[in-house]
């Protein structure tokens, strides 16, 4: 990259916050993070947009903090998709190698990766990622790059996102109300799993569950390549509300209680032990125990775990998670959740953060920034073909974008 700088920026719209960070690179590993923005979000619904203009006045908010912070003015930034309309589905392509000499070469993988997205897409839907699992090439399978293989058959295993159009053009709308443009889209769960895990982890195999305010989204990874990813449409929102109602308190007081005592394991905290819940209206607070917290706490963190364990199991690849599941997302910031999910899932669990970056670490390395901090990973890797690529996708496009994906 000549030892020339460059900036990358990332919006990740949530359901309680959007975020936009900027940073500087000086080569596609060094990610020095230079702006931060934070606003609070209220027009987006477990990754659908259910207002604009809020949507609109969120991102303008959270786009101006980070520009001020990094004195760098934005123009396009990567942007997270999430949602019941997105759809995982694993594909296979074949194609003969024709060349005289049987190696095989670059034109060949694109023709077996066009061939695998022969599967049939609903018309509202368009292609997200085109992720490569393995090669096989005639009965050797398991190859990750086959570059330079000599074969007569060349078959190609790749999971297939895809988002509808409709949806998409919503946030591109917001996004460009708010001033800028959308220079490209990922799949959240990916991202996230791009900031908090390690290479060794992906060939271990390994569950990421990213949980958010409104969503849940889950990326399963098998020797080294993206075999499952599903979301489900709760999140840490929802146990909230269970507070709300089950102490009568308003919303923003049970959200404090949540983060400030709470915890989802209630078989650890003192039946004796008392907390003060704000009353509705104009009543005086009451003193509650902290063991009622704890159980509603615990009731809908266990639902959250079994929908989560359903999704691993839905996969096929539970027995191939050696690396267990790491949770992300800011509900994964609540106490005993590693705990409780090894006791419902039965598998090891840990909570990931973000890492590998440089410049404002230390607010970037929460987990409600495993989205955003994934995004400029992402945007870091294609950051050389950024510069003349034209927005959006052509089949040319959508082959560079591949390779630089997956090779
Ligand atoms: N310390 C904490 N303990 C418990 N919950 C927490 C804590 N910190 C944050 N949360 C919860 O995390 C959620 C916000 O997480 P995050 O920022 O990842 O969501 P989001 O990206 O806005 O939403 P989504 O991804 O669902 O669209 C909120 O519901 C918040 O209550
Ligand atoms: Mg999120």
């Amino acid at each position: 990259m000549n030892g020339e700088e460059k900036m990358v920026a990332a919006l990740d719209i949530g359901s309680s916050k959007t975020a936009v960070l900027v940073a500087r690179l000086d080569s596609p590993e060094n990610i020095e993070v230079i702006g931060v923005g934070v606003s609070p979000s209220t027009g987006i619904k477990a990754g659908g947009v259910t207002n604009i203009e809020s949507t609109v006045k969120s991102i303008k908010e959270a786009i101006e903090e980070a520009e001020i912070m990094s004195g760098v003015e934005l123009d396009s930034v990567v942007i997270n998709v999430t949602g019941k309309h997105v759809k995982g589905d694993n594909s296979i392509g074949v194609v003969a190698i024709t060349n005289k000499d049987r190696i095989i070469n670059q034109s060949d993988i694109f023709r077996v990766i066009e061939a695998a997205q022969s599967i049939r897409i609903p018309a509202d839907q368009e292609i997200l990622h085109v992720l490569s699992k393995f090669f096989r090439v005639d009965d050797q399978g398991g190859i990750k790059d086959p570059t330079g293989m000599v074969g007569v058959r060349l078959e190609a295993d790749v999971h297939i996102v895809t988002g509808s159009t409709t949806y998409m053009q919503n946030i591109d709308k917001a996004v460009h109300e708010a001033g800028i443009e959308v220079a490209d889209r990922v799949l959240s769960s990916l991202a996230s799993s791009y900031s908090v895990l390690s290479e060794g982890e992906k060939e271990l195999g390994v569950a990421v569950v990213d949980i958010g305010s409104g969503i849940i989204d889950i990326v399963i990874y098998v020797e080294g390549g993206v075999a499952y990813t599903s979301t489900v449409g709760i999140g840490s929102q929802h146990m909230t509300q269970d507070i709300s109602i089950g102490l009568k308190t308003p919303v923003d007081a049970a959200e404090l209680l949540k983060k400030r005592y709470g915890t989802v394991i209630a078989a650890e905290v003192d039946k004796d032990e008392s907390i003060e819940v704000p009353s509705v209206g104009d009543r005086s607070p009451r003193m509650t125990s902290r063991k009622l917290l704890a159980e509603i706490m615990e009731a809908r963190m266990r639902e959250l775990l079994e929908l989560i364990d359903h999704e691993i199991i839905r996969s096929g690849q539970k027995n191939k998670l050696a690396g267990g599941v790491i949770f992300t997302g800011g509900g994964a910031l609540v106490d005993g959740l590693a705990s409780l999910a090894e006791e419902v899932i039965n598998l090891g669990a840990a909570v990931g953060h973000p890492k590998g970056f440089s410049g404002i670490v230390e607010k970037i390395s929460s987990p409600v920034f495993s989205t955003a901090t994934g995004l400029l990973q992402y945007a870091a890797q294609y950051t050389d073909f950024k510069t003349d690529r034209k927005k959006n996708t052509g089949m040319l496009d959508r082959m560079k974008n591949w390779i630089q994906e997956n090779l």
